[in-house]
């Protein structure tokens, strides 16, 4: 084990000190001892130690007070408590209070060295621990907070219910044939269940208008894609999604908007989003039009091969087996 894990005794017991300290030494830790619990308090206090290792009962304070009082001083400290066996229900005690262990005296150094391999070994991994835990939450908070913005673009798109998770499902299988790692898939998702989200912005009567647009209503909608982005951007943890947001409607041979956009300039992310949106769009019912078969949709994304999308994406969702896509209703 490493030796620079710092451990305190503390018991005013001067044999049970001196022995213990010799095993903990000869174990290649580093070791300092108190003679009384006023005493290793005070040690404490520069927060020096990782493991306190204490007697329950000494002549000035129980080593169960001096457990809350480490606690207080460093939340981070493990503390071990030695009891004889006669002071079982103090151990107990110990742990409910949050002692990381306890063990008899007189001593048995295997259990011990164990107990204590045990404390530096999880003070190892705590941090990782912690990390993931905060990831965890952050990632359900992202999820959580995605939700409900989805809920809210889609509660005003009311021609378009569903959208943006096809566009979504549609979007994950091309990812899985560009061998997306796991991560790169779930932000794909998330941008796509996004992509419109910028909708809200756009008057209801040009949003929901039952026939095709006029030219300068088109002006107005296409300012979703920059609307979306504005709304997306305060969100740290949104950021990777900007380009779906943002380019989702930009074209590989440059005619698309906000920003014309061509080729590879356009990040991959997008120009996935770009592809299923146009076909989910196409296979979906509107007021003043029939959705297209899947072979009439197919034909006509195969048709905007390197003009409106990029050949390589097209070519890779040909090959989806029609059951896939239709799968996604
Ligand atoms: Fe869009
Ligand atoms: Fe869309």
């Amino acid at each position: 084990m490493g030796s620079a894990f710092r451990i305190l005794i503390a018991d005013d017991d001067v044999a049970s000190r001196k022995v213990l300290q010799g095993f903990l030494e000869g174990r290649g830790f580093q070791v300092r001892t108190a003679e009384s619990a006023t005493e290793a308090a005070s040690l404490l206090k520069d927060r020096g130690q990782e493991l306190l290792i204490s007697a329950i009962s000494m002549a000035d304070c129980s080593g169960l007070d001096l457990l809350v009082r480490a606690q207080e001083v460093d939340p981070s400290l493990d503390v071990i408590l030695m009891t004889g066996y006669l002071d079982m229900s103090f151990a107990i005690q110990g742990m409910r209070k949050g002692a990381f262990d306890f063990f008899h005296k007189p001593f048995n150094f295997e259990k011990i060295g164990f107990a204590v391999d045990r404390a530096q070994e999880q003070r190892d991994v705590r941090p990782d621990a912690q990390r993931y835990m905060v990831e965890k939450r952050e990632k359900e908070l992202q999820q959580e907070t995605a939700l409900s913005l989805a809920r809210a673009a889609e509660g005003r798109d009311r021609l378009n219910i569903g959208h943006g998770r096809r566009v979504a499902a549609y979007a994950v299988k091309l990812a899985r044939k560009l061998c997306y790692s796991q991560e790169g898939i779930a932000r794909l998702e998330l941008g796509c269940k996004l992509h419109d989200i910028g909708k809200i912005g756009i008057d209801d009567a040009i949003l929901n208008k039952a026939g095709p647009l006029t030219d300068s209503e088109f002006v107005i909608m296409k300012r979703h894609s920059e609307i979306g982005e504005y709304i997306i951007k305060p969100v740290s943890f949104f950021s990777e999604l900007v380009p779906v947001l943002r380019w989702h409607h930009e074209r590989w041979d440059g005619a698309g908007y906000p920003d014309g956009l061509s080729g590879e300039d356009i990040p991959l992310d997008a120009r996935i989003a770009g592809l299923c949106d146009f076909f989910d769009a196409v296979t979906s019912k509107r007021p003043y039009r029939n959705p297209m078969s899947l072979a009439e949709a197919l034909s006509m994304v195969e048709a905007e091969r390197g003009k409106y999308f990029d050949p390589m994406l097209v070519d890779l969702f040909l090959e989806i087996q029609a059951p896939h896509l239709e799968s996604v209703a």
